[in-house]
């Protein structure tokens, strides 16, 4: 059955969604869990894993959540799904549809997604609309279309997303052989992801498989902090939005939708909430291409916000971390050729970066 390729559907038991036959499925999930061994030598740790959801279909882990929520909108007779998105979202929900046979929407802030991203919903067919607005913009207006329309909306505040969202942490169990990572770290944008993986692991516990469950800890932008700033602040009892700014665009989001589920999870498993800037994501980005991975600038934030927990204490050099690489590095090239050819930051704003952060492994 095609349900048991995929990473997702082999979890149906634990899925409160549609019969065998109605999945719209890629044959998502199923990734790697690859080690990072430069990176955990740099930082004195034993063990660094990376979860790495970009070798999903459409290149992001937005693909785990699609499938399920697109399956759910072909069982309730609906003919159009749309979203609004920073665009993993937009390919991933184009792709499904696509597959699907059914007619998609997506909104996206102009100008402000990687090139790869705004292509993919093209080449699957959705028809793509570009706002003069920001991702926060987009979600305005698309709130107002499908209150008007009979659209099946796809952004993350569907609960089905984040049904297909959690299985990735099963997998990750599976993969370490049951043995419970000490730290989860997560991007945060919209803040979906976290809650999603948090109930996944809490899944796994109410089942008896573990008896403990991991920290997840969530990284932002600098530029794009608000649940930070909520952290500081009051500890996430409310949170401001702030106009978001970071070469990161996936997690150039100022107003998240579900930030009130990864408060809950940060509070339930114990994670911290940390920001990087955009130094510092650039650095990371690079030394994780430099382990022949590779990974878009809003999953290496991981890595970045790692290195602060660990010299802040949080993460002990003894312990297991697993870094949520959320998308395939080819979303972005222009990203990545920009950064080595030294027009994001010059040599002097780069001075004083480790051979290691600089991907400089072994002397050239
Ligand atoms: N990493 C990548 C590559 C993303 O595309 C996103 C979100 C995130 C991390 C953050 O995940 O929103 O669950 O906290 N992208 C959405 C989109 C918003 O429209 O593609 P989150």
């Amino acid at each position: 059955l095609a349900v048991d390729q995929s990473g997702v559907w082999r979890f149906r038991d634990l899925l409160p969604i549609v019969a065998d036959d109605q999945a719209i499925t890629l044959r998502e999930g199923n990734t790697p869990l690859y080690e990072l061994p430069k990176s955990a030598a740099a930082l004195g740790m034993n063990w660094l894993l990376a979860k790495h959801q970009g070798m999903n279909p459409t290149g992001s882990f937005k693909d785990t959540g699609m499938t399920a929520a697109l399956s759910v909108a072909v069982s309730r007779g609906f003919e159009w799904v749309a979203c609004a998105s920073t665009g993993n979202t937009s390919a991933a929900m184009a792709a499904y549809a696509a597959r699907a046979g059914l007619r998609s929407m997506v909104l996206i802030p102009e100008g402000k997604i990687a090139w790869g991203k705004l292509s993919q919903s093209m080449d699957y067919g959705s028809m793509t609309v570009q706002l003069r607005t920001d991702f926060d913009g987009c979600v305005r207006v698309l709130t107002e279309l499908v209150r008007r329309a009979p659209i099946y909306l796809l952004n993350s505040v569907n609960p089905y997303r984040l049904e297909g969202q959690k299985t990735p942490a099963f997998e990750m169990l599976e993969q370490t052989d049951w043995q419970v990572p000490h730290h989860v770290i997560v991007p945060g944008g919209n803040l979906a992801n976290c809650a999603a993986l948090g109930k996944g692991f809490a899944e796994m516990k109410h089942l008896g498989f573990i008896s403990r469950v991991p920290k997840i800890s969530v990284i932002q932008a600098e530029g794009a902090n608000p649940l930070y700033r909520a952290m500081q602040a009051n500890g996430g009892e409310s949170l401001e939005p702030v106009v978001a700014d970071t070469r990161a665009t996936a997690i150039r989001i100022g107003n998240p939708a579900s930030w009130r589920k990864t408060v809950r999870i940060l509070k339930a498993n114990g994670g911290w909430c940390e920001q990087v800037n955009e130094r510092e994501i650039a650095l990371a980005k690079a030394e994780i291409g430099a382990e022949g991975i590779g990974c878009e600038p809003a999953s290496a934030v991981t890595l970045a916000g790692l290195k602060k927990l660990v010299a802040a204490g949080h993460v002990g050099r003894e312990e297991t971390a697993v870094l949520l690489l959320t998308g395939h590095t080819l979303k972005d090239p222009e990203y990545t050729i920009q950064y080595h050819r030294g027009q994001l930051f010059n040599a002097a704003e780069l001075a004083g970066a480790t051979p290691a952060e600089l991907g400089q492994h072994k002397a050239f």
